[in-house]
């Protein structure tokens, strides 16, 4: 599976240009293309929801032309669409599904609508029934209540009043609000239960009064689509920022320290979302807010958890849930059952991965509550991510407790591809100094000094090849067994202290050094499948306030984004002469030549190897220590560190 590590973060600032709002752009699309007249599209969202939406109406006979910066030129067919036969599959696009069936319920013509299989788990059995009420024939294929669906040409007997439950998703009365204008009669839509996620259906009816149909409503429970609605291009509309999206850079400003800046929503929104900004100011957060930016800053004191309805803000209270990691008590989010329904069963996948970290966690059929921990947890398995794009993006702020694996990245694509360059662009992670070199060089020596002056972490690398070198001959496991191998280094047992190392309970300090375990370790170090398994466990040691890293690839595979890289090295002979004096000096018998021999034996090894070869990358210094002494070598990394720019 692929995953991203993410590195831990130490403090978040600046500002971020949002990608536009999913909800917005696959309205205003599906909008442009019933209405009369060409539409321009501007700051449209990029994402794999709205590319969904747009190859479906090309696919119903649209014209859309993408333009220069963009620019989305949608040109109306006026009425319903020209199309009348297809398989339209919508993927796992929600609002897509939803807003479209009703449409083609109304269009006349034979389709079939599809997406992929959790959005045949998810329900639509209430817009069905709202749009056979009106006459349209809609036939499941699968499961009754769920996609994919069959819709055949019917006679619409539109008007008078439709019902439609409100109570699983807003986004059915959404669907069938968008369609009755292609009626042309006045139709009246009650609301059956208590609608929930109202804000969205704000912007449904801003929306549609933009494209010149004016619904009036009584309260939120019956809605009148007036006779004679027909939609008319606006000409040019601009989509706002994702006011979703917003919550992942206010809750990383609110963690870590901000101010951090959010450009494309404000006050004068349209979306609901928005109102994530007055939850994360109930947990302590200071926000400020204009017309199009909103900005967060973290509280003096550290933020509070909080107990709060959010059934208005169902999307964004996801970051609520990892925001909580990093309040003070337990913060309790309440009335989101539709979270059960979306994209995944959310409720029980936060739940799942906040546990990973060390939270308490409890769950309902319409609640979580998290309960924070002091220290988090780094889970080697990763979090998973459900193909969920709002639980990758929620997981990522916490990464300002522990450095973090996210599995399966991509599925941000949904509405916010590039969110995790976005996400560098405006954080800070724990500074890692990296220094490799070939073996004997002294970069232990001086990696540890330099750890110690800075009162940084330190990682020895080496010594987990040791320690898997040594766990496998002690399990009667072969250095070239490959699987073997590997899966004794994904589970070493091995504790770091001080000077003091212990593999399953046993101290293993000197063990570990001896030339036996040099050899092994070189060898099993050659090893794909080993690197990739001690890989998490390496990147774990970057914490706050720093980490010194020695080894062979610490500036190029583990730690590529470290502020300062060294290659340290010295002659081959000044190499065995060091190696030589530190046998003698612990009363080891050693002549000179075997250990040169087998100096340039694990030189050619380790830099010859196919995965991560011992070499001078070209962003490390180079630090040549044949005729430099310890003290000499350690000022000058640390002469280096000063000078190195915080990598943003
Ligand atoms: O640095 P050392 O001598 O303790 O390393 C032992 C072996 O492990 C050495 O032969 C190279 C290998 N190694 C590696 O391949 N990658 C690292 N990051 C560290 C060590």
């Amino acid at each position: 599976m692929e995953f991203l590590d993410l590195p831990p973060l130490v403090s978040a600032c600046g500002t971020v240009r949002l990608p536009g709002s999913k909800s917005i752009s696959n309205r205003v699309l599906l909008l442009s293309a019933l209405a009369e007249g060409e539409t321009e599209v501007r700051d449209l969202l990029a994402s794999d929801d709205t590319h969904v939406m747009l190859e479906a109406l090309k696919q119903l006979g649209v014209g859309i032309r993408h333009e220069a910066d963009g620019v989305v030129r949608v040109l109306g067919v006026g009425g319903t669409f020209p199309v009348k036969t297809g398989d339209i599959c919508l993927g796992n696009a929600g609002t897509a599904v939803r807003s479209l069936t009703a449409a083609l319920a109304l269009a006349g013509g034979h389709y079939k609508v599809s997406g992929v299989a959790r959005m045949h788990e998810r329900p639509i059995g209430d817009l069905v029934n709202g749009l056979r009420e009106i006459g349209a024939d809609v036939i499941y294929l699968g499961n009754a209540g769920f996609p994919p669906l069959e819709i055949r040409p019917a006679s619409i007997r539109a008007g008078g009043v439709v019902q439609v439950r409100g109570d699983v998703s807003s986004q059915f009365l959404t669907g069938l609000l968008m369609a009755l204008p292609m009626t042309g009669v006045e139709t009246t839509v009650e609301v059956v239960g208590e609608l929930i996620s109202k804000p969205y259906i704000e912007i449904t009816l801003a929306i549609m009064a933009r494209f010149g149909v004016a619904v009036t409503r009584n309260g939120w429970q019956s809605f009148v689509v007036p006779a004679g609605s027909r939609y008319v291009s606006p000409g040019v509309v601009y989509v706002e920022g994702d006011a979703s999206s917003a919550s992942y850079f206010l809750a990383l400003g609110a963690i870590g320290g901000g101010p951090l800046r959010v450009e494309g929503v404000g006050r004068g929104s349209i979306q609901g979302d928005v109102r994530f900004a007055e939850a994360l100011a109930q947990m302590g957060a200071v926000i400020e807010m204009g017309d199009n930016w909103i900005e967060a800053k973290a509280p003096q004191g550290g933020l509070k958890g909080i107990d709060l309805d959010c059934n208005h803000i169902p999307d964004a209270a996801m970051t609520l849930a990892t925001t909580a990691l990093f309040a003070n008590g337990p913060t309790t989010l309440r009335n989101i059952a539709s979270w059960r329904v979306k994209e995944t069963d959310r409720i029980a996948a936060m739940a799942r991965e906040l546990r990973k970290l060390g939270a308490l966690v409890e769950e309902g059929a319409d609640f979580i509550r998290v309960t924070p921990v002091a220290k988090l947890a780094s889970p080697a398995e990763g979090i998973d991510t459900y193909d969920d794009h709002r639980v990758a993006m929620c997981f990522s702020l916490a990464a300002f407790g522990t450095p973090l694996r996210i599995n399966d990245p991509k599925c941000v694509g949904k509405t916010f591809p590039d969110y995790f360059e976005r996400l560098a662009t405006v954080t800070l992670p724990v500074p890692v100094i990296a220094i490799d070199g070939p073996s004997a060089s002294g970069k232990g020596t001086v990696a540890a000094r330099v750890a110690e002056t800075l009162g940084w972490h330190y990682l020895d690398s080496g010594a987990l090849y040791r320690l898997t070198a040594l766990a496998a001959r002690r399990a009667g496991v072969a250095w070239d067994n490959e699987p073997a191998v590997a899966a004794i280094a994904a589970k070493l047992d091995v504790v770091f202290s001080g000077s003091s190392i212990l593999l399953a309970g046993e101290e293993v300090g000197e063990a570990i050094r001896s030339e036996e375990m040099s050899s092994g370790a070189s060898k099993v170090a050659a090893l794909p499948a080993v690197r990739e398994a001690l890989l998490f466990r390496q990147r774990v040691f970057r914490q706050a306030p720093g980490l010194v890293a020695d080894g062979r690839d610490m500036g190029s595979v583990v730690f590529p984004d470290a502020g300062t890289k060294v290659f340290l090295t010295a002659s081959v002979e000044i190499r065995a002469d060091r190696r030589y004096k530190q046998l003698i000096a612990k009363g080891i018998e050693a002549t000179i030549s075997p250990i040169l021999q087998d100096l340039r034996e694990r030189d050619e090894r380790d830099s010859t190897r196919s995965v991560a070869p011992l070499q001078q990358n070209a962003d490390a210094e180079l630090l040549d220590t044949s005729a430099l002494t310890i003290v000499d070598a350690v000022a000058q990394v640390l002469g280096w560190a000063r000078k190195a720019p915080q990598k943003r």
